[in-house]
């Protein structure tokens, strides 16, 4: 016998190239017997260890549940060194994260702690098993319940019970919760709305260059030029925040998401659709930068062919006939916001989109 624990025969005949049918001794470290393997109380303390896992599980489960409905989900919260981030799902992510996490840590300690824990040596056999070996595999299944000692821990049995029965809620809820009526409205709605009370009530909403965020006049834009824009309003919109007492950024990142703009500059000659043309000023024209696809930043403009390319699945849009798909999977044009000078020459909006901006899924 070799150290390893193979017999001469067995080393002679591997290297002569014939295995042996079986190993007598495979080399498997001895079992040494876990504490709550003759310990009553050991065995106890564990199957607690395990249930207060399941029960936190449990416990997450339902502050995913209570969040879901309670939590704004405008609300911010702030963390110092990485800043301001939505509260909605920040709760959302940690308490399923946890309540996953409790399930997933319970069951491993149950495993480590309780199940049986027996190196077991498989003999090599015939890919199909003989119906004899078929039959076992069931019965060994079935004993499987046995072997966790599943009838005996009862805190073990209810406290999983409820962690995967409640688990599966927040998933149903998620799938339901998106089956409701779509938001079409929140698409329709954005900054450049013209206010029709305080402050600016009526006034015009001024192109702002972003990240600059100042004004732009008519005769800074040069033909070929593309500009990308923000409205006037949302500093309107933080100012609000304020005297409301709100935290400044609030809702800012949304609204902003919404309201981007990408501004181009055409020869007038260059027009097929008037409409194009009439709602731009001098060739200056402003459409909504969200992809009508799924939402990407349409940030490319190509000069000669006057087309805007979204960069995530390719749809193009010509910028000559109202900003229509000419290529890829976006089924709408781009909206176009209306625009003018001021007094002053600075660009302007004086209304807001007469559609609803971004993806088209709700007109499906
Ligand atoms: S998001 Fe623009 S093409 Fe898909």
């Amino acid at each position: 016998m070799s150290e390893h624990g193979t017999t001469h025969d067995e080393v002679s005949r591997a290297a002569t190239g014939t295995l042996p049918q079986r190993f007598d001794d495979p080399g498997l470290p001895p079992h040494v017997p876990r504490q709550a393997d003759h310990d009553e109380s050991a065995a106890k303390r564990a199957e607690r260890q395990v249930a207060v896992m399941f029960g936190l599980s449990i416990v997450s489960t339902v502050a995913f549940l209570v969040a879901y409905f309670a939590v704004d989900q405008r609300s911010t919260v702030f963390f110092p060194g990485i800043g301001s981030t939505n509260a909605y799902h920040l709760v959302l992510g940690v308490t399923l994260a946890l309540s996953l996490l409790m399930i997933g840590l319970g069951a491993v300690h149950w495993a480590k702690t309780l199940m049986p824990d027996h190196e077991v040596v498989e003999e090599r056999h015939p890919l199909r098993s003989s119906d004899e070996d078929r039959e076992h595999a069931v019965a060994t299944i079935l004993d499987g319940g046995d072997a966790a000692q599943l009838p005996r821990r009862n805190m073990i049995k209810y406290s999983l019970g409820g962690a995967l029965g409640l688990f599966s809620l927040p998933l149903v809820l998620q799938v339901a919760g998106s089956l409701g009526p779509t938001n079409v409205s929140e698409l329709a709605e954005t900054l450049w709305d013209i206010p029709t009370e305080g402050k600016h009530a009526g006034k015009p909403i001024r192109l702002m260059r972003d990240p600059q965020n100042t004004p732009i006049k008519a005769e800074e834009v040069a033909i070929g030029s593309v500009f990308h824009v923000l409205p006037e309003s949302l500093d309107w919109h933080k100012e609000e925040n304020v005297e409301a007492g709100r935290a400044e950024w609030k809702g800012v990142l949304d609204e902003k998401a919404k309201a981007a703009v990408i501004l181009v500059r055409l020869d007038p000659k260059d027009f097929v659709s008037t409409k194009a043309r009439d709602w731009g000023y001098q060739g200056i024209v402003a459409y909504s930068k969200i992809c009508t696809h799924v939402g990407c930043p349409v940030g490319l403009y190509e000069q000669k062919t006057h087309n805007l390319l979204c960069p995530c699945h390719q749809s193009t849009f010509d910028v000559t006939r109202d900003c229509e798909v000419v290529f890829g999977p976006a089924k709408r044009a781009l909206p176009q916001l209306k625009i003018t000078v001021d007094a002053d020459g600075y660009l302007v909006a004086p209304e807001g989109f007469k559609e609803p901006v971004g993806p088209s899924y709700w007109e499906r």
